[in-house]
């Protein structure tokens, strides 16, 4: 099996993951919990930034913003005027454009859902390319890295480079927010079951994920490149991934000047810390909905007797069904507990941190971007800030049939 290493090889492997949502055609995503957790748990730490703010016109920078998944959620705050994607994979960056587009067009139909904002999308590797040049004098209120942040950590080099980044791109009263795997977590978990942390070929999993270590692992701090290969079932398939010590998140965060505001050492703390602002968890059951049918199927299928790992297991469970359930007819989800121990155990890898200037005083500010709101875009720059060219060509033929034009420039 080859491992994938550099971010080009990254962007290759998620040019071939699937949308978010849909495993096949008609069979329902068996992550489907997964995601409306994480995405519940996003939105939950964009609220607690948000509400850090004092401002309510802010800028948002996404870091390894994917497909642009997070939009929605900054659009719901109702108080953005601008968002910039950054990503190393040009496929789902032209994914996030056509989710924006339609985004807007939503927004200016109809602003109950938000305010419609301008947004920008780059082509870069953040954890190399010095991006606050290419922003210049741009600083963000609200700074994210969303499930990417292992990525940096594969030599201090590529650390110290994002760090750099973040500190440079945060505006004085700004916050960098990310989501990642707990080194603490999967090394224990490794343990409980009996694996020798000083051997390689060490193997965590169930039927909906593996994280496996070529190499041996330790506790200790200042090891970049302590890598992985993750796998999770539809989503992420075999990449190389990067432990993040704690130790050396929070050394790179000294270095930069920066200081942990909150940690929440897994997201299902989120869901019982006050720190949450209490209108995102009264969304929870409102967002894990799809979850609730989802499981409501899953459970009939238990009950007989089946196993999540047989054969047939899935068959029945599909979009129809899901769309058919009343959901007033079934248990709402309101905690945690309500989910099988398979999908807990990957909801549980992961933690969330908030992060501020340590001195806001100190930080030279910027202007405040002030861009006017397009009713729809006509041409979409994409910013390209890598060595590889971009095709026009090929970036055309992606957005047929959409009624923007892409255009790129270096
Ligand atoms: C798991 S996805 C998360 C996407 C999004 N943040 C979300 O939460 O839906 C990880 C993303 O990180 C991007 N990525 C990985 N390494 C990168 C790098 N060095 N520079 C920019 N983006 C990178 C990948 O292309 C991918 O879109």
């Amino acid at each position: 099996m080859q491992v994938l290493q550099t971010p080009l090889d990254i962007a290759e492997k998620y040019k071939t993951i699937k949308n978010a949502g849909v495993g096949s055609e008609r069979l329902a995503s068996k992550i489907l919990p997964i995601r409306d957790f994480n995405n519940w748990a996003k939105m939950a730490v964009i609220q607690l930034c948000y509400n850090y703010q004092k401002s309510r016109d802010i800028s948002v920078l996404d870091l390894c913003c994917g497909k642009g998944g997070d939009l929605n959620k900054y659009a719901r705050l109702g108080s953005v005027s601008y968002y910039a994607g950054v990503d190393i994979t040009l496929h789902s960056l032209i994914e996030a454009i056509k989710r924006y587009n339609q985004k807007l067009c939503e927004l200016n139909k109809n602003r109950k859902f938000g305010q419609p904002f301008q947004a920008d999308f780059t082509l870069a590797d953040v954890m190399s390319a010095p991006l606050y040049k290419h922003f210049q004098k741009t600083k963000f209120d609200m700074v994210s890295c969303m499930f990417a942040l292992h990525y940096a950590f594969q030599s201090k080099q590529t650390a110290d480079a994002f760090f750099g980044n973040v500190k440079n791109l945060m505006a004085p009263n700004g916050s960098f927010v990310a989501v990642f795997p707990c080194k603490d977590t999967i090394l224990k978990r490794l343990q409980e079951q009996g694996a020798d942390l000083s051997q390689g070929n060490l193997v965590l999993k169930n039927s909906l994920y593996s994280i496996k270590f070529p190499n041996a692992v330790n506790f200790k701090a200042n090891l970049f490149g302590q890598k992985y290969i993750f796998d999770l079932d539809e989503a992420v398939g075999d990449t190389a991934e990067y432990l993040i010590d704690m130790r050396d998140f929070r050394e790179l965060c000294s270095q930069n000047q920066l200081t942990i505001k909150h940690h929440f050492p897994n997201l299902e703390t989120l869901l019982q810390t006050d720190q949450i602002p209490q209108k995102a968890k009264q969304n929870f059951s409102n967002m894990m909905k799809r979850t609730a049918k989802f499981i409501f199927l899953l459970n009939q299928n238990l009950n007989k007797g089946q196993k999540m790992t047989d054969d047939n297991f899935w068959d029945n469970i599909d979009e129809e069904q899901i769309d058919q359930i009343n959901e007033n007819q079934i248990q709402k989800i309101t905690d945690l507990g309500q989910l099988p121990e398979e999908y807990l155990e990957v909801i549980r890898l992961y933690q969330a941190v908030m992060v501020v200037h340590t001195n806001p005083a100190e930080v030279k500010s910027c202007e405040k971007i002030r861009i006017p709101v397009p009713e729809a875009r006509r041409a979409i720059d994409i910013c390209n800030l890598t060595k590889e060219p971009i095709n026009l060509e090929t970036l055309r033929d992606e957005f047929k049939g959409e009624m923007w034009e892409p255009s790129v420039w270096m």
